[in-house]
């Protein structure tokens, strides 16, 4: 809990940054591409489909961080680790097969450090009770990772999750390592890792940290009238997750809705 308060923390003070870094590019000619819409999600997708979806997850969410807070800043990295490679399709946590044995989650920036997978399982067991064959397992990461959001943060990070992603088919470590971004990245690595995903310098800075900020008068000043503002890291924070969790999504045809969030069809 402890450490997830001092990410949050630090992630807050980052966004000093933000304003510093774009004005610097913007005179250099630096591009910021235009955010990804919500590419075809909807708030309340399962309204009429599934109508207890999201209160099922949150449920299982609540149980899962009340025997663990920890897992909960699992559940926020697991949205980020997932949406990154092949778009948020929870091609994630697809386990090892004959056919596939190196899916994603076996990279190295995956394990063995990434986790709350179990939380994931049980949501998705949950809402198959209730609702055979309707609910993604892309789509449970996603409202997983809001629900922790809103724990975590006492209720004030409170916001709604677009849905109606499908589950890809297609796994494979080597495409985490190509666009998870190692935390050897300087600032222009990682403005570029997020820039190739259609996200901005503001949602990267929201999600990023960087005690060098502490260091000039200027940005120490500015970390800390944007951390004494209330509500400002943490509305910043809503639209950055709802923006990296329509990342490539799957909607049409090229996906499925998987029976086992472990397994294709
Ligand atoms: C921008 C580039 C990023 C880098 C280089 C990076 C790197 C890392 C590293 C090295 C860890 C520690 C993993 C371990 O326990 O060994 C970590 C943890 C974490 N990251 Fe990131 N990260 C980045 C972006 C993000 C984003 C975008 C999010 C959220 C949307 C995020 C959320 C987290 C959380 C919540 C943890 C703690 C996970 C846990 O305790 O289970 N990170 N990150």
């Amino acid at each position: 809990m402890a450490r997830l308060a001092a990410l949050l923390v630090s992630l807050a003070m980052l966004m000093a940054a933000v304003t510093a870094a774009r004005v610097e590019r913007a005179g250099a000619g630096f591009y910021t591409p235009p955010s990804p819409s919500t590419c075809g999600l909807k708030i309340g997708y399962y309204h009429d489909k599934c109508p207890h979806a999201e209160a099922i997850v949150k449920g299982v969410v609540a149980a899962a961080l009340h025997r663990d807070p920890g897992v909960g800043a699992g559940l926020i990295r697991m949205l980020f680790h997932d949406c990154f490679v092949e778009g948020c399709d929870a091609s994630v946590l697809l386990d090892p097969t004959p056919a596939n044995p190196q899916p994603e989650k076996l990279a190295p920036p995956n394990n063995p450090s990434l986790r709350g997978f179990e939380v994931i399982d049980a949501a998705k067991d949950a809402v198959e009770a209730a609702c055979p064959g309707v609910v993604s397992c892309a789509d449970i990461v996603a409202f997983a990772a809001r629900d922790a959001s809103f724990f975590l943060s006492d209720s004030r990070v409170s916001f709604d999750m677009p849905s109606g992603r499908l589950d890809g088919r297609y796994s494979n470590a080597s495409r985490a390592l190509d666009f998870l971004p190692p935390p050897t990245f300087n600032l222009g690595q990682l403005v570029a890792n997020f820039a190739a995903k259609g996200l901005s310098v503001e949602t990267w800075a929201l999600f990023t940290s960087d005690a060098s900020l502490l260091a000039s008068p200027a940005t120490a000043k500015m970390v800390v009238d944007n951390a004494n503002i209330p509500g400002w890291w943490e509305d910043r924070f809503k639209t950055a997750m709802v923006k990296m969790a329509a990342v490539e999504v799957k909607t049409g045809s090229n996906g499925e809705i998987r029976r086992h969030c472990r397994a294709v069809n």
